[in-house]
């Protein structure tokens, strides 16, 4: 639909920005912190040194969170490392990891700054994984038990809170991002049901402990085209997305599984055993808002049903296909990015409108950026004008699913700060300020403004995008 004028973004928006813990606070066994799947990680993509410094957050987090407010953020997403609150995952609390995250709160709201915090962003504790990691039960109350302790700790500082994030990233391609999520297919699924499980326990318990609290689900979300109007190829779409997208968020939102990803299950003899008290469990976890992430849009064609149906190479938005579902297809009206992922604005906002339309309920922007390799300039600045494009032609689009009448609470891109990247280590940055350090010489971390923080500034500040 087109439309003369499009209506304003809302007084109140949330202009926010990104980050993880494990990609931003190294200090990875500092004060009593616990070793997470992250670290004990020993295979990295070539040429990559790993997450362990990260960008060097946990100790610089004040000067970090000057460097928000000057930028104007009215709201930022972060998570807790679980391992740095309960170094095991389920024994003792350690108050040192409580007391950085407290300290992060509340420097962020003494500099007006909503804290919006991610339970679990890939980084489970090694501990849980050595005692079965997601396939175990425990690992359910486990990560019930430390939200309970987070909520105790936290509750009172922050409003905003996520649950697990883009779980389905984690379930389809887990070996890929090293989070723990293994096994064989079937295996997998399992886990994916625990975590299921365990996060409608989280969303009910922060309901009966925080009631002035809004908590959510944030997974990856991205619309699917059919490669051509062939219905096969939009049956083929159509499965993908139930797959990709509508498995997780029927269960959040609905307490059921998906019917097209069930069968899909259920003809692999894939489907999750249900313990006594998971169906209840599943129906009393209603989330207040959506959180999702959106880096792109998928291409998907009729599958041919052997294996040339997945194309194998590549990073979590190139391997795409499954076997007799749908077979990953090229976008010939997009343009891609220097990883060849494709960039899609208005795909964000028929991404929107699908979630609205299905779920009725606030979306939260956790994530959406631009990756490339920047360069620092003698003049002490990055020259980042395609973030800039990448950026203004995606909240063009949200400034669209506003007026198509989409309830947007807020926007928040990857990254607040330069941060490591999940496969091409710290080479590949998305922040709006950048961190001087390279792939395996941490030099001095210092801090510089790119030139799309001084844009996102005025941005925000207009509360407009600039003409
Ligand atoms: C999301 C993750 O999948 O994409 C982030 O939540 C990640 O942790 C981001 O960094 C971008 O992916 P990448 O591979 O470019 O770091």
């Amino acid at each position: 639909m087109q439309y003369d004028q499009l209506l304003p973004f809302p007084a109140g928006f949330l202009w926010g920005a990104s980050t993880s813990a494990y990609q931003t606070e190294g200090a990875w066994d500092a004060d009593g912190k616990g070793p997470s799947v992250i670290d004990a990680r020993t295979q990295f993509p070539e040429g990559t040194a790993g997450f362990k410094d990260g960008v060097d957050h946990y100790r610089r987090f004040r000067e970090d969170v000057a460097l928000f407010a000057e930028l104007g953020l009215k709201a930022y997403r972060f998570s807790i490392s679980w391992s740095r609150v309960i170094p095991d995952g389920d024994g003792e609390v350690n108050p040192a990891g409580l007391r950085f995250y407290r300290e992060l709160a509340t420097e962020l709201r003494a500099h007006g700054i909503t804290p919006i915090a991610t339970l679990m962003h890939f980084d489970l504790p090694q501990a849980l994984q050595e005692r079965g990691g997601w396939a175990s039960r425990s690992t359910v109350d486990a990560f019930v038990r430390y939200a309970g302790v987070v909520f105790d700790a936290l509750g009172d500082l922050i409003p905003y809170w996520l649950t697990i994030n883009e779980q389905n990233m984690m379930i389809m391609l887990g070996e890929m991002l090293g989070t723990g999520t293994t096994g064989g297919r079937r295996a997998v699924w399992q886990q994916n049901h625990h975590m299921l499980v365990a996060q409608a326990r989280v969303m009910a318990l922060a309901h009966r402990s925080l009631p002035a609290a809004k908590i959510g689900p944030a997974p990856n979300v991205a619309c699917v085209y059919p490669a051509t109007p062939d219905p096969l190829d939009v049956i083929a779409a159509a499965d993908f997305s139930a797959i990709r997208n509508w498995l997780y968020l029927d269960v959040a939102v609905r307490g059921t599984y998906n019917p097209t990803a069930w069968a899909f299950l259920r003809a692999r003899g894939w489907e999750p055993e249900f313990a006594p008290g998971d169906a209840e469990a599943l129906a009393t976890g209603a989330p207040d808002f959506i959180a999702f992430n959106y880096y792109t849009s998928h291409t998907a064609a009729a599958p041919k049903g052997d294996d040339t149906d997945i194309r194998a190479n590549g990073d979590q938005h190139i391997v795409l296909g499954e076997e007799g579902v749908y077979r990953g297809a090229d976008n010939p009206f997009l343009e891609r990015n220097e990883f060849n992922w494709e960039i899609d604005p208005i795909g964000f906002r028929t991404t929107f409108r699908e979630l609205y339309d299905r779920y009725r309920l606030p979306l939260l922007v956790t994530e959406n950026g631009l990756g490339a390799y920047d360069e620092l300039t003698e003049d002490g600045r990055v020259h980042d004008h395609y973030r800039i494009d990448y950026l203004a032609q995606h909240i063009r689009q949200i400034q669209y699913a506003i007026t198509d009448g989409v309830d947007v609470l807020g926007y928040c891109p990857w990254s607040a700060i330069d941060l490591v990247s999940t496969h091409q280590g710290i080479r590949k940055r998305y922040g709006f300020i950048y961190v001087d350090r390279d792939e395996f010489d941490v030099k001095d971390f210092a801090r510089h403004r790119k030139d799309s923080f001084f844009w996102y500034q005025r941005l925000i500040a207009a509360n407009a995008l600039p003409e």
